[in-house]
């Protein structure tokens, strides 16, 4: 059952944001929509700077159990060459501290105002070497050859993509045999519960305010569908993430 007192007070929150934003707020929502160049530096600074450090216990807890899920699927790297990783939407270099030495990295994102926090977070973590950065959507990477990462990384970014299917196919397509796929994201809560309903109602405002992040989107069954050999999926609910999303997944998949 979730309708209870937190679910009120979202939803009325919600009320408010969509007054505001239809009244008061109004210039800055008609910019947000409009302008792509404002959009993605209100993003990258509000992410950053605001929602990151908000949230940072809550995803800082989710990323740290999603490494510790691809290190056991990794095993002993005797080997003495570099992992070969990709992530798609860097942003700010929040996962940078869970990377293994001896990592070589390529990060693709299509939003250039994140370069700048990128480049300091970089400077904090030197085991990492940055092979190269491109600033694309991830829905066609043909910078990008065939399979030549063993690990692709993408953490709370399927829910902004414009197409999960067209980005998951080319994590397939650049992943080498036997790669890892490694996933954390905030999804649709079941469709028939009153927190899904919720996600629906605020979804068209987050959307405007977070620069394409879409509450509604189902990216476990997607996932799924995109012929992995080997998927797991596991679901978490953190306590001291926003409810609207809360319903989270983290997911690591084999080509
Ligand atoms: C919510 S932020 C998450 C950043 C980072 N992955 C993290 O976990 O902190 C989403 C990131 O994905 C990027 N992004 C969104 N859609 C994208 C697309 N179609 N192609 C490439 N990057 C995208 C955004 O610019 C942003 O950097």
């Amino acid at each position: 059952m979730d309708f209870n007192m937190e679910f009120i007070i979202y939803t009325a929150l919600t009320i408010l944001a969509w007054t505001l934003s239809l009244s008061w707020l109004l210039p800055l929502v008609t910019i947000l929509k409009f302008s792509k160049t404002c959009r993605n530096k209100w993003f990258s600074w509000i992410f950053v700077k605001v929602v990151g450090p908000l949230l940072n216990h809550a995803m800082t807890k989710m990323r740290k159990q999603a490494f510790n899920r691809l290190k056991d699927h990794l095993g002993d790297r005797k080997r003495k060459a570099p992992l070969e990783i990709l992530e798609i939407g860097i942003g700010g270099g929040a996962n940078l501290q869970f990377y293994p030495e001896n990592s070589n990295l390529t990060v693709v994102d299509m939003n250039p105002s994140f370069l700048t926090y990128f480049e300091e977070m970089r400077q904090k973590h030197p085991q990492v070497t940055l092979k190269k950065a491109v600033i694309t959507m991830a829905e066609d990477m043909h910078e990008i050859d065939d399979d030549s990462f063993d690990v692709v990384i993408c953490t709370y970014t399927l829910c902004s993509v414009v197409s999960v299917r067209s980005v998951l196919d080319e994590v397939k397509r650049v992943l080498k045999p036997g790669g890892k796929f490694l996933c954390v994201e905030h999804i649709l809560y079941p469709s028939s519960s009153w927190n899904s309903m919720l996600q629906k109602f605020a979804n068209a405002l987050w959307t405007i305010y977070f620069n394409g992040c879409t509450l509604t989107r189902k990216t476990d069954e997607e996932i799924r569908k995109t012929g992995f050999t080997d998927v797991a999926i596991d679901k978490h609910h953190p306590k001291d993430m926003w409810l609207v999303v809360r319903s989270q997944i983290i997911g690591i998949a084999t080509k």
